[in-house]
């Protein structure tokens, strides 16, 4: 394929069709996405309510999250929008009661209108043309007292890790963004902290918790050798994670939103 084939959707959005072998490899296997992993294992019980929910993972990727909540008790609907993460995902969910449904984030206000108690999107928005409307569509979907794990690529990160690698040129010139050509995982659209604070607040959401996933790790100039080490280092991530200055840089930010239930006054007016 050229390289400079658009693999847009008509939306704009980068759906991982053509991307599942990448993606696994790149986040997945290897200390980084085991990181990930073990970060989520000891932050979703800790920043989330969880009660048994049933849960909607909007672009539910290869199913390690939906994975991750089904084995806790909840009722989990998988929506995405690849067939071919879809299919990856059915393999990998063999024999666990989840549903799974091919369908877009912009879909879902047909397709599986809730209101929802929990609902999970990781690592999409950033690969949508229109975020913004995306964070309206989720507030849309979530009920009264309803919570929000909302994952998002980290642009001053980002910029961070470019500065780091070299990339002087690009960062100055402040071209983080990816485009969406040829099997590259730069996200199209990374998202600031600032962004995420405007439009939770344009959609009646209130930020309860915010920590950073992998706030270290991507800047070493050795990575951890020994299981000790892997050992010290998740840790590390785990302990500062969530206390400033350190989750601002984490490569991606992790949110737990809630959509308060009305108070008396307002629901006896
Ligand atoms: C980086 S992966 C994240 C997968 C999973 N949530 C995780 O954390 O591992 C991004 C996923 O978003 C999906 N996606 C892209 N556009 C979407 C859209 N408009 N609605 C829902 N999902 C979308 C992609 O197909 C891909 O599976």
């Amino acid at each position: 394929m050229s390289e400079f084939v658009s693999l847009l959707s008509p939306a704009g959005d980068r759906h991982f069709d053509g991307l599942a072998d990448k993606f696994a490899s790149s986040l997945y296997v290897g200390a980084r996405g085991e990181l990930r992993l073990a970060l989520l294992d000891r932050l979703l019980p800790e920043m989330l309510d969880l009660e048994g929910q049933p849960l909607l993972d909007v672009g539910g990727g290869l199913g390690q999250l939906t994975s991750w909540f089904s084995a806790r008790g909840h009722a989990v609907t998988l929506a995405e929008p690849s067939g071919e993460m879809l299919a990856r995902a059915r393999e990998q969910l063999a024999g666990r009661e989840v549903s799974l449904l091919q369908a877009s984030l912009q879909a879902l206000p047909q397709l599986a209108p809730g209101p929802w108690p929990l609902i999970a999107c990781h690592a999409v928005l950033e690969w949508l043309a229109d975020p913004r409307g995306a964070m309206a569509t989720l507030a849309s979907l979530l009920a009264p007292g309803g919570q929000l794990s909302l994952m998002v690529f980290n642009r001053d990160a980002l910029r961070l890790s470019n500065v780091v690698k070299g990339n002087l040129k690009k960062a100055l010139a402040d071209r983080l963004e990816g485009k969406g050509l040829r099997k590259r995982l730069t996200p199209i659209s990374p998202l600031t902290h600032g962004q995420i604070e405007t439009w939770s607040a344009e959609n009646g959401l209130v930020i309860r918790e915010v920590a950073g996933i992998r706030v270290f790790a991507d800047y070493l100039r050795r990575p951890p050798e020994s299981d000790v080490d892997r050992e010290r280092l998740l840790a590390l991530e785990h302990c500062y994670c969530r206390l400033d200055p350190h989750w601002r840089l984490g490569r991606y930010l992790l949110y737990t939103l809630e959509r308060p239930t009305p108070s008396h006054e307002e629901t006896s007016t």
